[in-house]
């Protein structure tokens, strides 16, 4: 037995205040702002190292002209060609930062420019959209999420870290932590799901891999909380779009991740492109001086999103781009991304005296300060390892892992997985079963296509070429040619058991591709219906970038393995999980719901005065509507979603019994177990995610009916058994009142412990004074 203890919110965030790794950080800038040595206390070599820094700071901000200033503010993308102008730019400190682009080579060049040639010898800050890995891929962060894994999760982005670190990148623009509860939206695909537990303890795993023990040290980069705030939430689910967010549920839910990813030392935060509550986040006083500043304490470097300083213009939020410049940079933009409305406009504010230059030096402050904690001053660029090869096999055990457990298995009728291994002859169908770029996902732009291991080859590999063939039957998820019908048809009756990937194509999530419909796009539920007719068990496995509503689709096959976008290593894991080698174990960490019209859809909702009941499954369309049925439903179908949050099957079977508490009440200050028994009681060696939910059942402020508070990931051999449990203490209960304190109220509970968000051992205990 194997458990991988993931603590509560509140302890996970204490445990990264208490440890000596990236934290230490938080604790040097405490330090620092108030020194300690006079009273006797001696400082810290690390409170030293960041006093060291702090002098460098100063010292090199004293020499440096506005222009100078102005060019550490600015960022650019990284250019197609190198020329003269370029350099000389460099040279003159034009750019503080480039991103995404340009090979070891030419970083090494610039920076060497930058580091000997430019007048105070201020290295250049490389970025790049490490997303989901960099030359390894790993399933896409929503796929990430489905494994629960925060652990695994850190190893991966350690592998990126790394992977990038070598090619002389020193900052990543991930991890993504938006909540997204509208699988509309394209980003969905991007972020680490609806919970914002999950995504905070995901988010600060990320970022603890990024940016391991030092950010000085070889192979770590700086890690980036974006987009911040409320980017999740557009309306309509179309990207870009306002959102409107009651600051109660901006602290609990939205803000959450980027407050625990603060703790857990985040070196730099993203401003969103959206504006919230009518405030563009890139000019939000409010997000970015008074929440991240001043109550969170944020010393690090905020960038802004790209282009969305200029964009404050389109937002009706800036007469210019003079004006843009100024509200960035008085709402606390250190860094403009692409445009360059603070290169061309901050001299002629401050002349004007519309802008104090103190703001200048405060955003410039924290540019250097990232940069002397990279150790861009000292360090040399890393030097091209002969015969070195990227992905390492070790890489790509993790990426397999990783995407192993990043699939959820929604749909197993009749046991019909696992295959046997002597299951004969298979018929691989479908537009995603050999398909390197599908299977990548939304950000996998520099890794070499050729690494990719598809289904259909380590199928081949499983089987040998003669046990498998292969029909596409569509060219590619949109493809709504009938043509090629005929022979996945003649395929499927050849063979004993139908293989069909289906779902949807890189390029249909992802930034700027939101979807108003959610089913399988093209003619794919259509070819699912011919090759049905073969009457063989068809097996399907999905690849996507976000919940598809699966209707009938879900109704004609055997089995559903939801794979998301799986990187890499998706063929060999995929495989790997159909003939069983690994079991199926990840929990959807999103709502998949019915319909589109039931978007949003999210599990910890509030009650209402009517609740559904479980007995309303809906009206038959064309039925007259029932009068007694007043209640907080569609009278077209079921309220309930597709496939709820936490869920997904196993090939074994998992037993929760004997729910124990260690007492009936939860005094303030105090704590309470909450344990039960888990018995695997099937016949496969397996993981489970335990999950504990609770709800406050009367409040100031109408609470959810559930919400997660924790999890753990479990490995039990057949027959073995294992008591599971989780402590609470109030702080994990708080939520913010109507006067936006967090507070903890006394009460009632429920308390749950449970295999996903609908079902579960349930009990109750009460909050105390
Ligand atoms: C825009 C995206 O919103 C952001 O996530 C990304 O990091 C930047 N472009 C840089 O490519």
């Amino acid at each position: 037995m194997k458990l991988k203890a993931i603590p509560s919110l509140a302890i996970f965030a204490a445990m990264f205040l208490r440890g000596p790794g990236p934290l230490a950080f938080a604790q040097q800038e405490a330090t620092t702002r108030a020194p300690r040595s006079g009273q006797g206390v001696r400082p810290s070599p690390d409170a030293l190292v960041a006093t060291d820094i702090e002098n460098r700071v100063r010292s090199l901000l004293d020499r440096m002209t506005l222009e100078e200033k102005l060019g550490q503010m600015s960022q650019a993308a990284y250019p197609g060609k190198i020329d003269d102008r370029f350099k000389d730019e460099i040279r003159h400190g034009r750019w503080g930062s480039l991103f995404n682009g340009g090979s070891l080579e030419e970083k090494t060049q610039l920076q060497r420019i930058a580091r000997e040639e430019s007048r105070l010898g201020i290295p250049i800050l490389f970025g790049q959209d490490v997303i989901h890995g960099y030359k390894t891929v790993f399933p896409i962060p929503l796929g990430q999420a489905a494994s629960w894994d925060p652990e695994l999760v850190s190893r991966a982005a350690r592998v990126a870290a790394r992977e990038v670190y070598a090619h002389g990148v020193r900052w990543t623009f991930s991890p993504m932590m938006d909540i997204a509860r509208d699988p509309r939206w394209g980003r969905i695909a991007e972020s680490l799901g609806e919970d914002p537990y999950l995504a905070s303890m995901l988010a600060a795993a990320m970022v603890l891999g990024y940016q391991g023990d030092s950010l000085a040290a070889p192979g770590s980069i700086a890690a980036c909380a974006k987009h911040y705030v409320g980017y999740g939430a557009a309306e309509a689910g179309r990207d870009y779009n306002s959102t409107w967010i009651p600051e109660s549920l901006l602290r609990d839910v939205y803000l959450k991740p980027f407050e625990i990813a603060r703790q857990a030392g985040v070196a730099s935060y993203m401003t969103a492109f959206n504006s919230l509550n009518g405030v563009p986040a890139t000019a939000n006083a409010f997000t970015l001086r008074q929440v991240l500043r001043k109550e969170w304490g944020f010393q690090g470097l905020v960038v802004s999103d790209y282009t969305a300083v200029h964009e404050l213009i389109e937002h009706g939020f800036a007469a210019d781009a003079k004006d843009a410049a100024w509200k960035a940079i008085d709402a606390g933009v250190d860094m403009e991304m692409v445009s360059t409305d603070f290169h061309d406009h901050v001299k002629s504010l401050i002349h004007g005296k519309q802008l104090d230059p103190r703001l200048i030096d405060d955003a410039v402050r924290n540019i250097l300060r990232l940069k002397f904690r990279l150790g861009l001053f000292d360090l040399e660029m890393p030097v091209a390892e002969k015969g070195s090869v990227m992905p390492a096999p070790a890489a790509l055990e993790i990426a397999r892992k990783l995407a192993a457990e990043s699939l959820v298995l929604l749909k197993n009728e009749n046991r019909a997985l696992p295959l046997a291994r002597a299951v004969g002859k298979v018929a691989v169908i479908g537009p995603l079963a050999d398909s390197p770029a599908d299977q990548l996902g939304a950000w996998a732009m520099f890794t070499d296509q050729g690494a990719v291991r598809t289904p259909l080859a380590a199928l081949r590999h499983v089987l040998g070429e003669k046990r498998v063939v292969h029909v596409p039957g569509l060219k590619n998820s949109r493809d709504t040619s009938v043509d090629g019908f005929a022979a996945a048809l003649g395929a499927a009756r050849s063979a004993d058991v139908v293989l069909l990937f289906v779902g949807e194509e890189a390029t249909l999530s992802g930034e700027a591709h939101s979807r108003a419909f959610l089913n399988l796009p093209g003619a794919q539920e259509a070819l699912a219906a011919e090759v049905a007719r073969a009457g063989k068990p068809v097996i399907a496995v999905v690849m996507a970038g976000r919940p598809l509503t699966l209707g009938d689709f879900a109704r004609r096959v055997s089995a559903i393995l939801y794979a998301w976008h799986p990187g890499t290593m998706g063929g060999p894991a995929i495989v790997d999980a159909l003939f069983g080698d690994v079991v199926p174990s990840g929990k959807l960490p999103v709502t998949f719901p019915r319909a589109v019209g039931q978007v949003p859809i999210y599990y910890a909702h509030l009650n209402t005065g009517r609740p559904p009941s479980p007995k309303d499954l809906g009206i038959v369309p064309g039925s007259p509507r029932a009068q007694t049925i007043y209640r907080s439903e569609y009278i077209d179908i079921d309220y309930k979603p597709a496939y709820p949050f936490g869920f997904g099957l196993s090939y074994t079977h998992f037993d929760l019994a004997n729910l124990r508490l260690s007492a009936r009440e939860l005094p303030l200050g105090g704590s309470l177990t909450v344990s039960a028994d888990l018995t695997n009681s099937g016949r496969f060696e397996a993981d489970e995610v335990v999950q504990l939910y609770t709800r406050d059942l009367v409040a100031s402020v109408s609470r959810p009916v559930r919400e997660l508070k924790g999890f753990r990931r479990v490995h039990l051999r057949p027959g073995q058994k294992v008591t599971v449990s989780f402590t609470l203490r109030p702080p994990d209960l708080a939520f913010h009142d109507s006067r936006m304190r967090p507070v903890t109220e006394p009460g009632a509970f429920r308390v749950w412990i449970a295999a996903d968000s609908t079902s579960g051992l349930e009990g109750e205990f009460k909050v105390v004074r």
